[in-house]
């Protein structure tokens, strides 16, 4: 098999081979990156305010301030060296504050990154939205399904953006892979899987802890919002991932990006029926979390795909070494898509079925055994018994690539122009709630029946 490499820049094209007669796909000439494409005048200025100092916070603000035209006015956090670090980081003109209410009712701010812990999500999204801000909102959308479609109403009702942070939905190798998908190269899906697995103490959310945490330095009792009251903890509040009443372990953080990356290559809406297998196997600090999940979907047929089954597993303590990938498997080939590449191979079986090697045939009388083969070989030309390969299709995201920037800037252009979030409040219910399912089904041991369409419980 030979091997067409390709190297994508931002904007995507790319025709890969076309051995079987499929459909061509746009010319790849035109390679120019998202951020070349953004235009702003002075009136188009987008001022932002990041609630959430934390890890991914300094993330999405530094790729937001990359986007032309952005600008960060203010910055709330329940720990004060958060809020000193923004202003050393971001300047002193900094309005900061622990008080979200207080940054949202400022008439200078136009849009939030909400970048809290995932209990928070609903509440302060669908506050931001209440108050005419429009949201990017970090995954996943909400901590339990039952919170998703309050989100989905505020955002219709609001008419301003909400786009969730899943990058996956905006990454050039899933957008890639949607189009091999779609032109039928790799035949009818049978199955995905996805993995993602870690094995440091920081991929396992051990995260550092600072000296002076406190309840003078944080605001414990706005940290616990809607999770049952209990005393001050500093693991709890800088480790929170690692509990239930906050975070939504490492189904809910994890698979959530695998099944946005899924659902973007598939077009589908989401599973009918989830079943996962928790378990606590070596990250024993404390945590009431899992820290080892498989989950396995059934998806349904729709006017977009056959139906499939989707298997997905994220592993805290991989003693192979950790690693993440995406598989879509058809019933004529493959498409990976891995570190910064994905990769195709596809075939097409022979006309002919086969006769002989491991077969019935030697176990028949002689000349039954002749009169088949004579029989085969004149209904079939050689042409008629090959098994024809493809070329393998390799493409490579160009070096730096960031699908959090080219997320980052659909944000903005749907804020700026109207145009529909590519990672609407819909989308994000739709890949956080089997994500979620999966931690439900674990739990109680038993599979979960979801209607994708309604996105309610069944
Ligand atoms: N898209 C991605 O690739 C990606 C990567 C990492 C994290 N995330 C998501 O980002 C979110 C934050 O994760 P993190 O790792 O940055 O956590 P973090 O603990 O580092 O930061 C969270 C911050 O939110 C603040 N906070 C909590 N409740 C608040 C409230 N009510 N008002 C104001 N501030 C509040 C905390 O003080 C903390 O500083 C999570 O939902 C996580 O799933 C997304």
């Amino acid at each position: 098999m030979s091997t067409t490499r390709r190297r994508f820049l931002r904007t995507l094209g790319g025709s890969g081979s076309l051995l079987f007669g499929l459909p061509a796909l746009a010319d790849q000439a035109t390679v120019q990156t998202l951020l070349s494409k953004v235009k702003v005048s002075s009136v188009d200025k987008v001022r932002i305010g990041l609630i959430g100092a934390g890890i991914i916070g300094h993330y999405d603000t530094e790729t937001a301030l990359k986007v032309p035209g952005v600008e960060l006015v203010a910055v709330c956090d329940l720990y004060q060296g958060r809020l000193d670090r923004a202003k050393e980081k971001w300047g002193n003109q900094l309005f900061t504050t622990r008080n979200y209410k207080e940054l949202l009712a400022r008439k200078d701010i136009d849009a939030v990154l909400v970048c809290v812990c995932d209990h928070w999500h609903d509440h302060i999204s669908i506050d931001a939205l209440n108050a005419g801000k429009h949201v990017y909102c970090e995954k996943p959308m909400v901590h339990h399904v039952d919170e998703g479609l309050a989100v989905v109403a505020a955002q219709k009702a609001s008419g301003k953006t909400l786009q969730v942070g899943s990058q996956s939905a905006s990454s050039v190798l899933f957008l890639e892979a949607q189009k091999y998908l779609k032109q039928g190269i790799i035949g009818p899906l049978a199955y995905a899987e996805a993995y993602t697995d870690r094995n440091s103490a920081n991929g396992a959310w051990q995260y550092t802890i600072p000296s002076d945490a406190s309840p003078k330095t944080i605001d414990w009792d706005m940290f616990l919002g809607d999770a049952p009251k209990v005393p001050f903890d500093p693991v709890r509040f800088f480790r929170w991932r690692n509990y239930k009443a906050y975070g939504t372990g490492v189904a809910g953080d994890l698979f959530v990006h695998n099944f946005t990356g899924l659902h973007t290559v598939t077009g589908s809406l989401g599973p009918k029926q989830v079943y996962a297998v928790g378990a606590l196997n070596y990250w024993k600090d404390g945590r009431d979390a899992y820290d080892i999940v498989t989950g396995l979907m059934q998806y349904p047929a729709t006017d977009q795909h056959n139906a499939f089954q989707f298997f997905t597993r994220v592993n805290l303590a991989d003693g192979a070494g950790g690693g993440s990938g995406t598989r879509f498997i058809g019933t004529e080939g493959v498409i990976e898509v891995k570190g910064n590449s994905i990769v195709i191979k596809h075939f097409k079986r022979p006309v002919a079925p086969s006769i002989g090697g491991y077969d019935s045939l030697e176990s028949f009388p002689k000349a039954m055994q002749q009169s088949l083969l004579d029989d085969y070989n004149a209904k079939y030309s050689a042409d008629d018994r090959k098994m024809k390969m493809g070329d393998e299709i390799v493409f490579e995201s160009p070096k730096g690539y960031d699908a959090r920037l080219d997320h980052m800037i659909n944000f903005f252009e749907s804020v700026r122009t109207g145009k529909p979030a590519l990672e609407d409040a819909a989308f994000g219910l739709r890949a956080a709630a089997p994500a979620l399912l999966c931690n439900v089904s674990s739990d109680l041991k038993r599979a979960v029946d979801w209607d994708p369409v309604a996105m309610k419980l069944v």
